[in-house]
């Protein structure tokens, strides 16, 4: 459903360049868009309906509430309606999976590519976490050189890195010298500015070490690196998405070291809605020995 939802998202229609066509529907986009939506509704309606019937028949035992909890929870005239509800988990589901998954796919690329970071990320979770459990939630805050690779990563690979930061200009405006008149759609493109050499020293180059020498925020106030844009519209799930990634590769590298396929790693891009790998990532995991 993602990704169908992506590649509407993503089609030229001819009906919103020729309204007259509109109602012919030539390529069928509305037609599909119809049955989606169909899908969704019933998709993420059954999620509903499941939460209210666990809080009929009582949840297990000391098991915490998910976000559906806090929507159904919310009081009197915060209540959300059925289909607002949709909406918004609908919302979550569709702009949280294909990014969260290009982020981290971009990341194990680089780990495959450059043995020797990822070694040096192992011996921090190894030193942090040590080899009798595995690395939880708790861990992250205490592993900089992991934080440090996801910025790298977001840096070379923002996922998002041009279409979903736009805006629209209510009046003129001059940004530095130029005018962008009333009425126009102004993207940003951050993928140009984080691969700016006047930005970033040698900017091709995938060197974590750069954020350990200094601290730069990736949640919207420093603009040489905003992969979750910025400002009223940055992105709501940035935590959410920076939590899932941190730990999954922290996972995934305490448990596997990370070759590379007979195929190697083709680091080629390709912009959808997303900036995508070309190739998507094939590789091996050999398992490390751990005491658990
Ligand atoms: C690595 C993962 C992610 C990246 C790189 C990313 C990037 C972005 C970017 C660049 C924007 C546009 C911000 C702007 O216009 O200033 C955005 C918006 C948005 N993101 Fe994310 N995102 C990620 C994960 C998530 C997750 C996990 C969720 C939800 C659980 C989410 C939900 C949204 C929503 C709802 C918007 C629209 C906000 C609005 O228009 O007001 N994103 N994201």
């Amino acid at each position: 459903m993602v990704k169908e939802g992506y590649d509407l998202l993503g089609s030229l229609n001819w009906s919103d360049h020729l309204p007259f066509l509109g109602w012919m529907d030539l390529q069928g986009v509305r037609k599909r868009c119809k049955s989606l939506v169909q899908k969704v509704n019933l998709f993420v309606g059954r999620i509903i309906t499941e939460h209210r019937l666990k809080r009929v028949t009582g949840a297990p035992e000391g098991k915490a509430g998910d976000f559906v909890d806090v929507l159904l929870d919310l009081q009197d005239d915060e209540k959300l309606s059925d289909s607002d509800m949709i909406a918004v988990l609908w919302e979550m589901i569709f702009r949280g999976t294909d990014t969260v998954a290009i982020l981290l796919e971009w990341t194990m690329a680089r780990m495959v590519l450059h043995p020797e970071i990822q070694a040096k990320a192992q011996a921090e979770i190894d030193a942090v976490v040590g080899k009798t459990r595995p690395v939880s939630d708790e861990d992250v805050p205490h592993l900089s050189y992991l934080r440090s690779i996801v910025k790298e990563s977001l840096r070379l690979h923002p996922p998002g890195p041009l279409l979903s930061w736009a805006r629209l200009a209510i009046h003129d405006v001059h940004v530095g010298d130029l005018l962008i008149p009333a009425g126009t759609t102004a993207m940003v493109n951050m993928w140009a500015i984080t691969h700016d050499a006047g930005i970033w020293p040698e900017p091709e180059k995938f060197r974590p070490e750069r954020f350990v020498e200094q601290e730069v925020s990736i949640t919207g106030s420093d603009l040489r690196l905003a992969p979750f844009g910025a400002g009223r519209r940055v992105c709501p799930g940035k935590g959410m998405a920076l939590a899932t990634v941190h730990l999954w590769l922290a996972q995934l590298l305490q448990g596997f070291d990370w070759l590379p396929s007979a195929g190697g790693v083709d680091l080629s891009e390709r912009l959808k809605m997303s900036l995508e790998m070309e190739k998507p990532l094939v590789c091996r995991a050999v398992p490390r020995s751990r005491g658990v």
